[in-house]
């Protein structure tokens, strides 16, 4: 593996870059999804390995932390995690959060809040996390369903008076389409968006390209094909033998590879992983590797 790394901060040599302009991060964070459950439907994790988790992330160099308040199992809420374990926080560290889906009858997230419930759920984030105002707020669109479809108008006005009365300083735009970031857009700067996007699942490609012409962050979720679209690896063993890398980070420097505004959030409870991911910040893939790796 071609290794510019700094020893200490891994996750540095993936380069950076400002969100909003003035939110510098290294490209490769971490996102908190895992931290309290490992699956969609399994059983809490142990929240101190979560803190370690997150505390290694910082001590690699992460300083961009994806989280929402709706990432909870039982009494293990990964903004408390976050919040636990980084406080006081570092200066440089950017913590992205969302707010859109409401708790249903069973607990999970799976109505829509409306305009006027966004305050309530931001206000739940700054409490949870300890904060007087968030760095980047998305406005969750849409269930699990793929982007398009509904307005996004209304809440995503509410979000930029909450911005206008300094409860966020950045605004972002998360499972949407090219239309529903134009709506957006219309109303307040989006300074990122966070759709479902990786090695193999390049339906985005579109947006990723408004992204990168016009400076906004593109977040992918799901990058190591953690969600419904898992990646076929046998497509990227070749590559990773080459490197002597592992399959998982091939995936993430591919994306990094992809565009200067891509900014990878892997997602683990799981020290070793958290340490093989953030190993990806120097790895460098030619455009014929990644070319090789689509499904
Ligand atoms: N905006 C949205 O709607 C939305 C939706 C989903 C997720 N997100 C955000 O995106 C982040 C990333 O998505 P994600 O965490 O769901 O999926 P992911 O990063 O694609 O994959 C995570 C899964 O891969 C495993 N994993 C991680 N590193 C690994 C490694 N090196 N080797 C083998 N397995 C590894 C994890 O298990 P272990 O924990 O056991 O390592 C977990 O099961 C989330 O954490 C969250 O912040 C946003």
């Amino acid at each position: 593996m071609t290794n510019t790394a700094s020893s200490s901060q891994p996750a540095a040599a993936s380069g950076t870059f400002a969100i909003g302009g003035d939110l510098l991060v290294a490209r490769l964070g971490f996102g908190a999804m895992r931290l309290p459950t490992g699956t969609f439907t399994g059983p809490a994790r142990d929240p101190e390995d979560g803190i370690a988790v997150l505390r290694r992330a910082v001590e690699l160099g992460v300083n961009h932390i994806d989280t929402a308040s709706f990432y909870r199992r039982g009494a293990v809420v990964a903004n408390e995690l976050v919040r636990r374990a980084l406080v006081p926080y570092p200066d440089d560290l950017v913590i992205a959060t969302k707010v859109g889906p409401m708790p249903g009858p069973d607990g999970t997230p799976t109505l829509q809040a409306t305009p006027g419930q966004l305050r309530g759920l931001v206000e739940d984030n700054l409490r949870e996390l300890g904060v007087d105002h968030l760095d980047l707020v998305y406005l969750r669109v849409g269930g699990r369903t793929a982007p398009g479809g509904e307005p996004v108008t209304e809440r995503f006005a509410a979000l930029a008076k909450l911005r206008a009365d300094g409860l966020i300083r950045h605004l972002g735009v998360s499972n949407v389409d090219a239309a529903q970031l134009a709506e957006a857009r219309a109303i307040a700067p989006v300074a990122a968006v966070q759709n479902a996007f990786h090695v193999q699942a390049t339906a985005d490609a579109g947006l990723l390209a408004e992204c990168t012409r016009s400076g906004t962050a593109f977040v992918p979720f799901f990058p190591l094909g953690g969600g419904l679209d898992p990646i076929d690896t046998s497509r990227l063993e070749q590559t990773a033998a080459r490197y002597g890398a592992t399959v998982q980070q091939v995936a993430l420097a591919a994306l990094l590879a992809a565009s200067p505004v891509m900014l990878p959030i892997p997602g683990t409870g799981n020290l070793a992983h958290l340490e093989e991911n953030i190993g990806a910040a120097s790895l460098r893939l030619t455009p014929e590797d990644v070319d090789g790796l689509a499904g």
